[in-house]
This record gives structure tokens, C-alpha cells and sequence, in this order.
């Protein structure tokens, strides 16, 4: 069956799903009178990153990533992650910026390459003691640790996500990783992303390992599964209900291009495929029929077992609707383009709406689930840093109606815990390398200085009030 669908067909029709920029019409589906209320007591702001786009190579072992962004024409500034933010020694003063700022929240990730840079059963103290650290800087400026333990980088001898094997061993990382730090850690997220790990890393090639394989990515959605049930069962027997476990999960609306029947269907197959694939084994529901298909070769039993770990939150990364029409099998959809007339920012479209419609959707399907925004965010080209400070209103106008379009889900009854903004630092963003923008803060990665941007302000004057500023 896999084999009848072409390289480019494919490409083509997952690409929308990885989050490939797009336009779209600026809309807010909600009463500005709701949308501006404040937030319920105890709602997070928070700032999110990851190890791979903001460590340097310092004292980790080789991970895919290094790989790929050595593979000469992958990144897109010709840049590599040798350096990217160096947040490893640097993040005293990114999480000072930030917490004077007013948010509450750091969203970061645990290398899993530098606890254990060359082989099952060595651990890298020095790895460790680093996040021990970084933790303890965090709770002293106020910020609450968000880890992320698997946020795509991984070590070389690991291998990747074809092989079950994989599953394991990011079970026994993140079970060392949770005895050091959990004393301290009440909110994981196990995994980020595992649907566009699996389309870009595997079936597009935009991100490692860079492979052209509908099996593969099939074989990697499966595989991140159960990888996240062996890690949700390795973080409950260390800490029990003291840790509240989530997944974070590159969510949108899926929009039909036109209302023909055709096109609906083949919405509701790219949910499912790309949604419902990770979404329905977590809540201990069977694959969706479309994703069922493309997993019988990888399925074990007693795996629908493992693989249901009833989060205690779930992390939506938003950041712009989908849109879809009816396409060739297997898969049987395609992009769609946006409507005309929508804004785009440097990355993806600005779709505030979007975010409300995704918040209820999901309250809809999942009604006891807490939800959590672990990632929403723009890309734009800033102006340069002037008088110790980059002016960024367009930010800020975006931000602020992504904000309320947040609040907006809460009042339509979706229960809404907190959001992330991507990313606290303008940092190496995978394959376009330093070319987009998305940070509070600016940085020049040649001087490695930093500038705050008229948006961290304004971010840290909503988490403060609790509301849209
Ligand atoms: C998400 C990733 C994150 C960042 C943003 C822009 O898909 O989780 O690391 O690259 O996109």
C-alpha cells in the first residue's frame, strides 16, 4: 500500500501538517468582552526553548542533529548548532531577563546527548549538574521548571525512531534524569512534537534524520508512542503523583478547502493521521482507522497497553490552522492554500482564531483533559537593536491577540492551564538555522549578546495582570 504513494505526493501532502509557512486571514472568533477578562487564578506564563536550538555542542556527545546540520545544503543560512545560544553557560542571563519581565514559566529541554553522550549505561555527571543548575537558577528567580525530556536531539548511538529498541532507552534517560531533578520538577513533558518529528525527520527529510520513508514515519509515530508510555511509567514509579505528566503536540484546526464532501473527508483523515495518531493511544483509545492501516507491521500486542498513559495535561503547540483537500491514496489528502487575504508573519500565518477553534476541539473530544499551550509564537524580522532595546510592535499586536484568542477557548469552556510563548530567545531554529526570529529577546549569534524586545515587556505585563495587557 505505502508504496504506490511518490516522494513528492507525499512531500507535498504533509507539509502543510509540519507547520510550512502559510497565509491566512486575521480572525478573531470571539467576544472581546470575554477575550479580555482575566485569566483564571494559577494560569501560567511562560516562556519556552529547547536544548538543540539554544545549547552549544560543549560537553555533550554527537547527536542526529549535529549529523544533519553538518549534511552540507539542510540548513537554510548555511549555519550549524555548534554554538546556537549557548544557553549552557549563558542561561543566568537568559532567565533573568526574562523573570524581570514578570513571566512565571521556563519551558526548556533536557539533552538527552549529554546525559548520555556514548552508550547505554553511562551517564555524564557533568550533564546532570548542569540541569541541576540551570533548576535551581530557575526556582531562584521565579521561575517554575517546565522540562521537556525529549525535544528531538538525540545521541548518535542511540539510533532512531525506525527501531523499537529506541523506545527503551529513552525510558531508562529519562528515569535517571527525573531521579536527579524531580525533587524539584512538579510538570514534565515527555515528548515534543512526536508527529513532526515523524513527518519532517522521516517522510519529508526537512529535519533529522532526513529520510523520504512513508513506513519509516510510521514506524516513528508508533515507536514515540510507546517510547513516551515506557517514560510516563519510568516517571510514575519515581515520583508517583508528585509529577504531573504531559505530551506536547503540534496541534491546528484542520480546515477543508471547500465544503464538498471530498474535501471534508479527507480532513477528517489528516486529523486522524496526524492528531489522532498520537491523541487517541495516550488516552488509551485505539488508532483511528487511517493510522491503524499504516501501523499493522509495527503493532505488538500489549503495545495499545503501554502506549496509554492518560496524561495529566496535554501541550498544544499551536501556531496556524491547517488547510486540506481530497488527494491520491494512501494518504488521501493534500495542502490546501489558505484563504486570500490572510497575514502571514516570517514563518507561518497569523490565524489567532485558530487557537480558540483547536482549545474547544479538543475540549470537545477530550472533556476531563487539561490543556496547556506549550508553544505558540512569530517569526518576524526585527529591527535592529537600538539603544539597548528592538522595537517589535507587530509582536505585540500578534501576541496580544493570540492572548485573547487563549482566553476566548477558557470562556467557551475549555480548560485552559497556561501558555508558553516560543521562544524566550531568538535562537538556531532547525533547519533555518538563525534566519527566523521568534524570540522575546534578540540575539546576535555572532557576539552572542542579547537585546530584550518591546514584546518580552509587553509579555511579562500580561503574565503579571493575568490577562491581556
Ligand atoms: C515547533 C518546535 C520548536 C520551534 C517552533 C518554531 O514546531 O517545537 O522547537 O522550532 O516550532
Amino acid at each position: 500500500m505505502t508504496s504506490r504513494i511518490t516522494r513528492r505526493a507525499a512531500a507535498a501532502a504533509l507539509a502543510a501538517m509540519a507547520g510550512a509557512p502559510v497565509v491566512a486571514r486575521a480572525q478573531l472568533a470571539v467576544a472581546p468582552a470575554q477575550a479580555w477578562d482575566p485569566f483564571p487564578a494559577g494560569f501560567v506564563w511562560g516562556v519556552a526553548a529547547s536544548a538543540a536550538q539554544t545549547e552549544s555542542r560543549q560537553g555533550r556527545g554527537r547527536s542526529n542533529w549535529d549529523v544533519f546540520a553538518e549534511t552540507p545544503g539542510k540548513i537554510r543560512d548555511g549555519s550549524t548548532n555548534a554554538l546556537c545560544t549557548q544557553f549552557e553557560s549563558r542561561y543566568g542571563e537568559d532567565l533573568g531577563l526574562v523573570s524581570a519581565a514578570g513571566a512565571k514559566a521556563f519551558r526548556f529541554s533536557i539533552a538527552w546527548p549529554r546525559i548520555q553522550p556514548d552508550g547505554a549505561g553511562r551517564w555524564n555527571a557533568a550533564g546532570l549538574d548542569l540541569y541541576d543548575r540551570i533548576v535551581d537558577e530557575m526556582l531562584s528567580v521565579g521561575l517554575e521548571p517546565w522540562p521537556t525530556l525529549f525535544h528531538w536531539d538525540t545521541p548518535v548511538w542511540a539510533g532512531d525512531f525506525r527501531d523499537r529498541a529506541i523506545a527503551q532507552r529513552l525510558a531508562d534517560y529519562a528515569d535517571v534524569v527525573v531521579a536527579r531533578l524531580g525533587d524539584r520538577i512538579g510538570r514534565w513533558i515527555l515528548l515534543n512534537e512526536a508527529n513532526v518529528v515523524a513527518v519532517n525527520g522521516y517522510l519529508t527529510g526537512s529535519h533529522a534524520p532526513g529520510l523520504h520513508d512513508l513506513v519509516a514515519a510510521s514506524a516513528a509515530i508508533h515507536h514515540q508512542n510507546l517510547a513516551q508510555g515506557l517514560m510516563a511509567k519510568a516517571v510514575r514509579a519515581r515520583l508517583g503523583d508528585k509529577a504531573q505528566l504531559g505530551s506536547a503536540v503540534s496541534l491546528s484546526p484542520i480546515v477543508p478547502a471547500s465544503p464538498s464532501q471530498a474535501d471534508e473527508q479527507a480532513a477528517g483523515v489528516f486529523w486522524d493521521v496526524w492528531a489522532g495518531s498520537l491523541l487517541e493511544p495516550m488516552m488509551g483509545r485505539p488508532y483511528p482507522a487511517a493510522p491503524a492501516a499504516l501501523m499493522t507491521a509495527f503493532v505488538r500486542s500489549g503495545d495499545s497497553e503501554i502506549m496509554d498513559i492518560r496524561p495529566d495535561f496535554l501541550g498544544v503547540n499551536y501556531y496556524a490552522r491547517s488547510y486540506v483537500r481530497a488527494g491520491p491514496p494512501p494518504l488521501g489528502f493534500l495542502p490546501a492554500p489558505p484563504p486570500v487575504g490572510t497575514i502571514s508573519t516570517d514563518f507561518f500565518s497569523f490565524e489567532p482564531g485558530g487557537l480558540t477553534e483547536i482549545l474547544l476541539r479538543l475540549a470537545a473530544r477530550y472533556p476531563k483533559l487539561p490543556l496547556v499551550v506549550t508553544e505558540t509564537g512569530f517569526a518576524q524580522r526585527d529591527p535592529r537593536p537600538a539603544d539597548g532595546r528592538v522595537e517589535d510592535p507587530t509582536r505585540v499586536a500578534h501576541l496580544s491577540d493570540y492572548i485573547a484568542a487563549a482566553r476566548a477557548g477558557i470562556a467557551g469552556g475549555a480548560d485552559v492551564r497556561g501558555l508558553f510563548y516560543w521562544a524566550a530567545t531568538d535562537n538556531w531554529e532547525w533547519q533555518e538555522g538563525f534566519s527566523k526570529h521568534f524570540g522575546l529577546v534578540a540575539l546576535d549569534p555572532q557576539t552572542q549578546a542579547r537585546t530584550p524586545k518591546l514584546s518580552l515587556a509587553y509579555f511579562g505585563a500580561c503574565a503579571r495582570a493575568n490577562r491581556v495587557a
